[in-house]
């Protein structure tokens, strides 16, 4: 054990602006293991340049992620917060574990076949490794716990498959990682086109409610939901637009679904929409405003960048010294 507390990692890509996807999937869940565990919250950029991006977006992005961390709850003072590439040891632990990720493990992950669809030009070899990466992201901290939405469960699985491969031929080395996806909220849908995930880089714009989204643009976008044609609010796996805005309902207002069922019984989609929007609408309100407070004082961003590296980077050695003694490699 690397800390006297159980240790959680997660880590978001500043690679678009953020979702409520990202929010009840993941960021708004990583709070709760503030003061029970030692947590460490990254800004993966590495991972964000598989796919292209804009310079100076990029370095935007990763400012406004860091502040999105904090405004959504994460306290600084009790939580790791940093950005992956000032770790230079996820990079190096990355490589390593290339070498004991299987081309046939890499080529099975629905998200590289995804991706490599979307970016038909640009298949590169990151973009395949990807995997092996997040793995070295989470076994570098000797993490117990990853809070993720379950899109990321198969990579999940892989560290914990390359952790297990390790520890059998080094002994141990890694603690083997467990997930933690929320049941209610793993995965929030398209507004456009509920049997699929809401994803920051969908270029339709009104199927994808981004945090810091206004609250014009949210009731819009909700009014404009697709749900059926039967009217009637119920929770069924029939009904994917419906079932989708009943749980982002449930998730902003603590309803349960038989409560939410009653409470629109006999009444209209238009009215369950308009409801729902305010609701998501209000819950976010305040991280809108948290976050414009934060990004308006840079160098105080740039602090908590620089502390959460150094506190990482501290751990990250433990695990890099071993790494290497255990492998073989020259002191
Ligand atoms: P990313 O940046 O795509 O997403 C960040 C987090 O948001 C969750 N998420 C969702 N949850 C529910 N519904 C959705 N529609 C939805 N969309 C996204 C994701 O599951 C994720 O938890 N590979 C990761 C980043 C990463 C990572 C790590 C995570 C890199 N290293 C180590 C955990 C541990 C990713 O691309 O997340």
């Amino acid at each position: 054990m690397l800390a006297d507390k159980k240790i959680v990692f997660s880590g978001v890509q500043p690679s678009g602006n953020l979702t409520i996807g990202n929010y009840l999937g993941a960021i708004k869940n990583f709070s709760r293991f503030s003061e029970d565990y030692k947590t460490f919250y990254c800004v993966v950029d590495l991972h964000a340049i598989t796919v292209r991006q804009v310079p100076a977006e990029l370095r935007r992005r990763t400012y406004e992620t860091l502040a999105l961390y904090m405004a959504c709850g994460l306290d600084e003072k009790k939580n790791t917060l940093f950005v992956q590439s000032h770790v230079p040891a996820h990079a190096e632990l990355g490589w390593i574990l290339d070498c004991y990720t299987m081309f046939g493990e890499l080529s099975r992950m629905t998200q590289f076949k995804d991706k490599s669809q979307k970016h038909a030009e640009n298949i590169n070899a990151g973009l395949f490794t990807y995997p092996a990466l997040m793995a070295a992201d989470i076994l570098l901290y000797q993490t117990d716990v990853v809070p993720t939405g379950v899109d990321q469960k198969q990579h999940l699985e892989l560290a914990r498959d390359i952790a297990e491969r390790f520890n059998q031929v080094y002994g141990d080395t890694f603690t083997v990682p467990e997930s933690y996806i929320p049941t209610d909220t793993m995965k929030i849908m398209s507004l456009q086109e509920p049997t699929a995930k809401m994803s920051k880089s969908d270029p339709n714009d009104n199927a994808v409610v981004r945090i810091l989204d206004s609250k014009d643009d949210i009731m819009r976008k909700f009014k404009k939901a697709v749900t059926d044609s039967e009217a009637s609010v119920r929770f069924s796996e029939d009904k994917p637009g419906v079932s989708n805005l009943m749980t982002i309902y449930h998730a902003f207002t603590g309803k349960s679904f038989e409560d939410i069922e009653r409470e629109f019984d006999g009444r209209g989609y238009g009215d369950f929409k308009m409801a729902v929007g305010e609701a998501c609408a209000d819950g976010l309100a305040p991280v809108r405003e948290e976050f414009a407070r934060l990004m308006a004082d840079k160098a105080h961003l740039e602090s908590v960048m620089k502390n959460g590296a150094d506190e990482a980077a501290y751990y990250a050695r433990k695990t890099m010294s071993k790494v290497r003694r255990k492998i073989g490699f020259v002191n």
